[in-house]
């Protein structure tokens, strides 16, 4: 007779430590969509630490007004670093990003780094901020998710599972479409339409109904062009057209030309 081996647990191929005082704040994130499905299976894992359970006193304070005055509080390194420890303790030594807005911003380089790291720890931060002595023992990395100021590293925490999470194999159940998206090679992604073929009025572009996949190609490719050069000219000033992409428009020009629509 053959018995089954005992099920053992696959090891997650995104393995994050949250360190936050509200953990509470990620329950139906981490169980929805995707992500929620990647967790069920065993592919992501995320635990939550509080430093809260790591703070003395009756009142299990956190944080304490700033050395030399100012508005608000600021996040005591104590419960921090204990919780930090405790949580590597348990699972293992991770690459710490700590979340600020004085962080470096995040895009998707940043978010294909991560994804390669394996097991990651996000800090986050509360109230006017934390005490300094956390970013220089612990953090590995500051990064801020945009020049906006949040109550806390929550969302930034978020935001940043979501980026990476996506990129880890069977995470999207669809592996090209990283590929080819926003981003990727610093041009916006094309625009897509799907059924039904005309709503209120708009028609779907013809060359999509078409069925000549090199036509499709063709005009995808200049699509994003154009919206990169209307929306985010940023990314064109930092990523030059290629002469490939020169020879599209300049192709693309003369169709036009020949055929106005
Ligand atoms: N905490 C507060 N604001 C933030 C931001 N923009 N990015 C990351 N963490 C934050």
């Amino acid at each position: 007779m053959t018995s089954e081996p005992p099920e053992t647990p696959p090891t997650p191929l995104l393995d994050v430590e949250l360190v936050t005082l509200f953990p509470e704040m990620f329950d139906s994130f981490l169980r929805a969509s995707l992500l929620g499905r990647a967790i069920g299976g065993g592919i992501v894992r995320v635990n939550r630490t509080s430093p809260r359970d790591f703070a003395r006193g009756r009142h299990r304070q956190v944080d304490d007004s700033p050395y030399g005055g100012g508005p608000g509080m600021i996040l005591r390194p104590e419960p921090l670093a204990a919780a930090i420890e405790t949580a590597e303790a348990a699972r293992g030594r991770a690459y710490r990003v700590l979340l600020s807005p004085t962080g470096r911003l995040f895009d998707q380089t940043s978010a294909v780094a991560l994804a390669g790291r394996g097991r990651l720890m996000l800090i986050c931060g509360r109230y006017e901020g934390v005490d300094e002595r956390i970013a220089d023992t612990f953090a590995e990395d500051i990064v801020s998710i945009g020049d906006y100021v949040l109550a806390g590293g929550e969302m930034a925490a978020a935001v940043i599972i979501e980026a990476v999470a996506r990129l880890v194999p069977g995470v999207l159940g669809c592996e090209t479409s990283t590929a080819d998206e926003s981003f990727s090679a610093g041009r916006l992604e094309y625009p897509q339409w799907t059924r039904p073929p005309t709503f209120r009025g708009l028609a779907v572009p013809e060359v999509l109904l078409s069925g000549n996949h090199a036509q499709v190609e063709t005009w995808r490719r200049l699509e994003s062009l154009r919206r990169t050069e209307t929306r985010r000219p940023d990314l064109l000033l930092r990523h030059p057209l290629t002469k490939d992409e020169q020879a599209l428009q300049d192709g693309g020009k003369t169709k036009r030309r020949k055929k106005p629509r």
